[in-house]
């Protein structure tokens, strides 16, 4: 077989996959589907079948598949050259767009994935106070290094601030390292950081948890606390930049971090990540101002890629036009309104957790303020809701309504339709 063979059907594409990847997938979205296309709100899988498209690349498609304007600048740069090594036009640009838009921004690094930004994030606050332990939050992902994945997803609930490792593989000393606290619960947080400030060498969150929004006071507690014992605070808005406003959740919520982690939605669909904050901080990359004691080594092949700055730029430049949050946030608030109605008309408790440019449902009757509340909902029910709206033509991730500019009025009309029955459906179902 030759790499340039015809393209199969679906059936035989998930066969030759269970052939050559584990567990028959990248990894990501379940392997049962195959996408062949997208295109504004929508894809296609290889068998043709169209889905409303809310999982959008897992968020990095924002104004949606194949936007001209983006595809013309990812053209123009393609024929000028794919990849450097070097500064380039693009890449600095897309660093000015940034530093601009991003409260906490005074100087930024491209890397190539969100997890690479989480990892030097948490390196360069280790660098900058000399110190080992990470406070994070229990349920809250920071991409897949060893500090990152501790209490992502436990299964068994320990005690607080014990770290839970995620995966098979972590050193067993690395858990020392980490310590966890509940989300939205300020006291707690004060308590820990005062109790371990000696030791703490910075503080990540994600400031909208998963789904979760903050709630009013608890990331200016984190901000009152960290600042109070000289000790960096990290929001990842790997997911938040730009989706819930341009300038990411510290502009939305109104808390300037002192590094934060960008990615899905700089990159304009192509793969682009980035450390950004307080020019203090940030010198720890610069070998010349910090000395050999306090240099943060980084390089990577593809950062600052100029095929995903250009496609980046471009997307940015869609976003800052008015009435662009407005159109994004309308389209989620028709959404979460059906969410709400269907099942109550159904007779099904649900929580709709989120903002109107994600979110989800939660099969539960008690409020979602952290990770405890979402793994108390019915995990089932939710799985069942997923699979009916799949059948109807509504693409999703097992957790999330991803919300893009792109969605039409068709888009919308399609899925409250198919929420509406599938509501029904399971009410009959009891
Ligand atoms: C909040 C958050 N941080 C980090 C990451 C990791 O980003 P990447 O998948 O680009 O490594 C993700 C990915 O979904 C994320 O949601």
């Amino acid at each position: 077989m030759t790499i340039k063979d015809t393209v199969p059907g679906e059936s035989e594409l998930r066969e030759r996959a269970r052939r050559v990847l584990p567990a028959g997938g990248f990894g990501n979205f379940p392997a049962d589907v195959v996408i062949a296309r997208g295109e504004g709100g929508r894809v296609w899988d290889e068998s043709g079948r169209a889905y409303v498209d809310f999982l959008l690349g897992s968020g990095p498609m924002l104004v949606g598949h194949c936007h001209p304007e983006v595809m013309a600048a990812v053209a123009g740069q393609l024929s000028r050259g794919t990849t450097f090594f070097a500064n380039n036009a693009e890449g600095i640009r897309l660093a000015e767009v940034i530093c601009d838009a991003m409260a906490c921004a005074d100087k930024l690094r491209f890397v190539s994935t969100g997890s690479e930004a989480d990892m030097y994030a948490m390196r360069l606050a280790r660098a900058h106070t000399g110190r080992d332990k990470i406070l994070k939050f229990e349920g809250g992902y920071h991409g897949m290094s060893e500090s990152s994945l501790m209490s992502l997803a436990p299964k068994r609930l320990v005690n607080f601030p014990q770290a839970v490792p995620d995966s098979a593989g972590i050193p067993a000393a690395m858990r020392e390292t980490m310590l966890i606290a509940p989300f939205n619960d300020p006291d707690f947080a004060h308590q820990i950081i005062s109790e371990y400030a000696d030791e703490l060498a910075g503080v990540i969150v994600e400031p909208f948890q998963r789904l979760i929004p903050p709630e009013p006071g608890f990331l200016e507690c984190l901000r009152e606390e960290t600042a109070r014992h000289g000790i960096p605070l990290i929001f990842d808005e790997v997911v938040t930049g730009f989706r819930l406003a341009y300038g990411g959740a510290q502009e939305h919520y109104g808390v300037t971090p002192d590094l934060c982690t960008l990615g899905k939605v700089i990159g304009g669909g192509l793969p682009l990540a980035a450390i950004a904050g307080s020019d203090e901080i940030m010198a720890h990359f610069d070998k010349d101002r910090v000395g050999e004691a306090g240099f943060t080594y980084q390089v990577g092949t593809l950062s600052g890629n100029p095929v995903a700055a250009a496609a980046g730029l471009a997307t940015l430049e869609i976003l800052r036009r008015p009435g662009a949050y407005d159109r994004i946030e309308a389209t989620g608030r028709v959404i979460m309104a059906a969410l709400r109605d269907s099942f109550a008309e159904a007779g099904i408790p649900i929580q709709v957790v989120g903002v109107p440019s994600l979110f989800d449902v939660v099969f539960t009757d008690r409020r979602v303020r952290n990770y405890r509340d979402v793994l108390a909902g019915d995990a089932a029910l939710l799985q069942r809701f997923n699979q009916l709206l799949r059948a109807r033509g509504i693409l999703k991730t097992d957790s999330k309504f991803y919300i893009s500019l792109a969605h039409s009025e068709a888009d919308v009309a399609q899925t409250v339709g198919a929420i509406r029955e599938a509501a029904r459906i399971m009410g009959a179902e009891g």
